[in-house]
């Protein structure tokens, strides 16, 4: 990995933890619950959306307190929809970031409500942004409600399912890798430019940005369910073939599936060239997301 997007993460991810952890600790909730919502946070994520919230302020120069807020928001969100993917009626995996999954430890009923839990969490500290005016605060707040339900991560993981009983035509699929991938990761990179009041021009710019490297997120996570090991992808490899799933890698095979996550990749790339840092956070971010190995 780049030095620079090294060394931003190893700084960033102990305070993303901190804050996560005090917001968990803040509830006073049941024992199981709480432990059960604890386990998937503190699973070993790599925190990816929070650190792309973070990436995006610290790129425009206006990284705040409220963009931790924001952070944390996302990862309840994204803690929440894998508890709930992994569930045996989707896509039924035992095994997520190294560790038996949270509903083979707590339970189905538990695992269930633990995901409930964490979105309510996400949506509840929202509501305590500091330095944000009350007009974006509801700007921030609706974007996340778009991105995870319906018109979103839920909206997507609903044709994902379907992709299982017909095969989807390529756009289709990049339907569903934009709602049930790109659409929280879109929100981590349009919620930052909120936050730092960017123009609607470069927003423009950022949103490209961020759609391009929400489907060379997905595509990667596709081929590596192919490629990668289970102990090396802390997930069971083979997940999508067992399940008969369309991906981009059983459309295009795996060479096309390749040369598309290029494609975005680039896209991704020139969509930032408005960034005045020479190596922007978030270029660095996409390289690691087109070439990482878990
Ligand atoms: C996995 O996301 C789920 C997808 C959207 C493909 P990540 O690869 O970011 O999962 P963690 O949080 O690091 O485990
Ligand atoms: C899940 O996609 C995306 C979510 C909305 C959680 P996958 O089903 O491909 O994610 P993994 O491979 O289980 O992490
Ligand atoms: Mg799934
Ligand atoms: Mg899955
Ligand atoms: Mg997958």
């Amino acid at each position: 990995m780049n030095e620079k997007l090294q060394r931003f993460i190893t700084e960033k991810i102990p305070v993303i933890d901190d804050r996560l952890n005090s917001m968990l600790a803040a509830s006073n909730v049941s024992e199981s619950l709480k432990s059960s919502m604890t386990y998937s946070i503190n699973a070993g994520g790599k925190r990816i959306r929070p650190l792309l919230v973070l990436a995006t302020l610290e790129d425009l120069g206006a990284l705040t307190e409220d963009a931790l807020t924001v952070a944390c928001a996302v990862e309840l969100v994204h803690t929440y929809s894998l508890i709930h993917d992994d569930l045996p009626c989707m896509d039924d995996d035992d095994f997520r970031r190294g560790k038996p999954t949270n509903h083979i430890v707590y339970g189905e009923a538990v695992a269930v409500l633990a995901g409930d839990a964490l979105q309510a969490l996400a949506f509840g500290s929202l509501t305590h942004l500091q330095e944000t005016s009350a007009l974006d605060a509801l700007r921030i707040i609706r974007l996340l409600a778009d991105a995870s339900g319906a018109t979103g991560m839920v909206g997507g993981q609903v044709l994902d399912i379907e992709g299982e009983t017909k095969k989807l035509s390529l756009s289709e699929l990049e339907t569903v890798h934009i709602n049930k991938t790109g659409a929280l990761l879109s929100f981590c990179i349009e919620a930052g430019a909120i936050l730092a009041g960017l123009d609607e021009e470069k927003s423009a710019e950022l949103k490209r940005f961020a759609y391009n490297i929400g489907l060379a997120f997905q595509i990667q996570d596709d081929i590596l369910d192919i490629t990668s090991t289970t102990e090396e992808l802390g997930k069971t490899v083979g997940s999508d073939a067992t399940s008969d799933k369309s991906t981009y890698p059983s459309l295009l095979g795996l060479e096309g599936a390749v040369e598309r996550l290029e494609e975005h990749h680039q896209f991704a790339k020139e969509s930032i060239a408005f960034l005045e840092a020479e190596h922007p956070m978030l270029g660095l971010f996409a390289d690691y997301i087109v070439n990482r190995k878990s």
